[in-house]
């Protein structure tokens, strides 16, 4: 057996001083609120999202639909979940089938602090603003419910994403690693 370890930024943001107003969206996409019965649509995009991705191998259960569902549900069912920084990306193709293309889901930490627990865009809807849409929308939903500081926690390669952090605002503020086990064909 071997154990890879996965360097981890946790990343941080002022929701006091900043304004999160969501930019507009490209045409034909829209943000979609909540709601229990868009469960599986979460779950579906999560995967879609994150099965090629670095952090299916930092946590397999994003790799596979049925981990990401279990993952969804327990985000959910949690008492301190967030449903005002829970949303779903949608786009409408122009013969007007709609398809979800990301996801961002939160809960309160138990020092009142907003935690970002996955976001995802799946791959042909990247780099037009859809990921940054998604968090500013997750920011204002946590500014909506009065708290004062927000945090995520990034996979060091991921670049793309501590780039997208950083542009917003988040700052590095510890650094950890991640036991893998049989993950070593990856790195
Ligand atoms: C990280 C992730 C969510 C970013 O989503 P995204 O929709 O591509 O993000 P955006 O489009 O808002 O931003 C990406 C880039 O596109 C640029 N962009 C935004 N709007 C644009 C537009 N209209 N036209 C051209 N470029 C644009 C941004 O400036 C940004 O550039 P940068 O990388 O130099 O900062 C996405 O890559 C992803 O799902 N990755 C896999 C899952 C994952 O790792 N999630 C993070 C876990 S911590």
């Amino acid at each position: 057996m071997s154990v890879t370890y996965f360097k981890r930024f946790r990343m941080e943001i002022d929701l006091v001083r900043g304004r999160f107003a969501a930019p507009e969206l490209p045409a034909g996409y829209a943000l979609v609120a909540w709601s229990p019965d868009l469960l599986a649509i979460h779950a579906e995009v999560k995967h879609a999202s994150f099965r090629e991705e670095i952090d299916a191998h930092v946590f397999p259960c994003l790799g596979n639909f049925s981990g990401c569902l279990r993952l969804m549900d327990e985000i959910c069912r949690k008492a301190r979940f967030l449903p005002d920084a829970t949303w779903l990306a949608a786009f409408r193709h122009p013969n007007g089938e709609r398809e979800y293309c990301g996801t961002i889901s939160a809960v309160l930490d138990p020092a009142n602090h907003g935690a970002i627990q996955n976001i995802g865009v799946t791959p042909a809807h990247r780099g037009c603003g859809i990921g940054t849409a998604l968090l500013l929308k997750a920011l204002a939903g946590f500014q909506l419910s009065g708290l004062r500081r927000a945090y995520l926690e990034v996979t060091a390669q991921n670049v793309d994403a501590v780039r997208l952090y950083q542009r917003i605002g988040f700052r590095r503020t510890r650094t950890s690693y991640k036991a893998v086990e049989n993950a070593a064909s990856l790195v």
